[in-house]
């Protein structure tokens, strides 16, 4: 078992009367990529700066290796931080940039180029050293920012939306080029986004949080297959969400109709949040399903279609290589499998 190198424990943050963060407990292992995810807002950053030593929580600790370092000021954590906002120094080129850390350790000049040479040569910059930063256009600042927190070669980096300026095809490929430099370098990850791809193809752990809180921690397949609650089952993913009735263990009823399901130990008749992803849905001749419904939209997603299926109550969306055009009545099928029973989420 990896050990823990960074825990928080308890840790609550207030902002004038907001509270960012409640009760954050989590541990981060070594070497290991996990990821924040959430919508904006949900405290993503403000966890990250508490990590950073940029923000003091109101309540609780941070461990390091078990050393409480609450009040250990950032430059003394052997923590890196690619920012939001990527912070460069306008006024230095990119070699001086990504430079700076190393030649405040006093490093050697030659060993200081021949890291910087490498690094760029990560991040895809190779040749930029002497350009000036403004020159460059916001991916490619994005990507010295990386290069500079990377050099240093910390224990532990904190990025923050590093790859949010990208377009999707340059993203694409700086989410794999990370996610090795991070595996080459053994490096422990501590990334925040809000997409939900990009978070379940990075990391090792996810963690869901929402208004401060956090709602589940997990591997990316525990968190997109067993979701805990409904939010995070719409937040991880394009999901139909609708109101069901446990009738009874391995029964529900949804849309007026009745399902065989793979879930038990709910009360009987309690009211749930029934969770299908669009790719669990088979759309089938009318007749040979007991759920019908109209197409009523249509989109060619590359893929996959789109399509979105209207019964009484209901909108279902649905994602299939097999394509039914608008109007056409169709049967849904949907397997015990693919039905995800979820208690309701309690309003706070
Ligand atoms: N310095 C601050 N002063 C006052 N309120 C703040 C401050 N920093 C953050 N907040 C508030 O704390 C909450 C959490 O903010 P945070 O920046 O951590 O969210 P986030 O998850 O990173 O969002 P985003 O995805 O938009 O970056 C928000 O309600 C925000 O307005
Ligand atoms: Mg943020």
């Amino acid at each position: 078992m990896a050990q823990n190198i960074i825990h928080l424990v308890n840790v609550s943050k207030n902002y004038n009367g907001t509270e960012a963060l409640r009760n954050i407990n989590l541990y981060i292992r070594k070497n290991e990529f996990l990821t924040l995810l959430g919508p904006s807002g949900c405290g993503k950053t403000t966890t990250l700066r508490i990590i950073g030593g940029f923000e003091a929580p109101d309540g609780g600790e941070v461990l390091f290796n078990g050393v409480n370092i609450t009040s250990v000021p950032p430059y003394k954590r052997r923590v890196n931080t690619v920012f939001q906002k990527y912070a460069l120094f306008p006024h230095l080129n990119v070699f001086e940039n990504i430079a700076f850390g190393l030649k405040i350790k006093k490093m050697d000049k030659k060993l200081i180029a021949e890291k910087v040479h490498n690094i760029l040569g990560l991040v895809n910059l190779s040749g930029f050293e002497q350009r000036e930063i403004d020159s460059l256009s916001g991916g490619q600042q994005q990507r010295v920012a990386i290069a500079r927190a990377l050099v240093n070669e910390p224990e532990v980096l904190l990025l923050d939306e590093p790859l949010g300026a990208l377009d999707l095809k340059l993203r694409q490929e700086m989410q794999i080029e990370l996610k090795n430099m991070q595996q080459r370098l053994g490096i422990t990850f501590v990334y925040v986004t809000h997409d939900q791809e990009e978070a379940l193809s990075m990391s090792d752990t996810i963690v869901v949080m929402k208004e401060g809180s956090i709602q589940q921690i997990g591997s990316p397949i525990d968190i997109y297959n067993e979701p805990k609650n409904s939010f995070v089952a719409d937040f991880i993913g394009e999901s139909n969400i609708v109101s069901g009735i446990m009738l009874r263990d391995y029964l529900v009823k949804f849309a007026e109709t009745t399902f065989e399901c793979v879930d038990h130990g709910f009360k009987e008749n309690e009211p749930v949040d029934v969770v299908i992803r669009p790719e669990d849905i088979q759309v089938v001749p009318a007749a040979e399903s007991k759920l019908q419904g109209e197409v009523s939209a249509v989109t060619f997603k590359g893929v996959h279609y789109e399509m979105i299926v209207q019964n009484n109550s209901t909108r279902w969306k649905i994602q299939s290589t097999a394509m039914a055009p608008v109007g056409a009545k169709v049967g849904l099928q949907i397997l015990p499998e693919a039905i995800h029973i979820m208690k309701k989420v309690t309003v706070k």
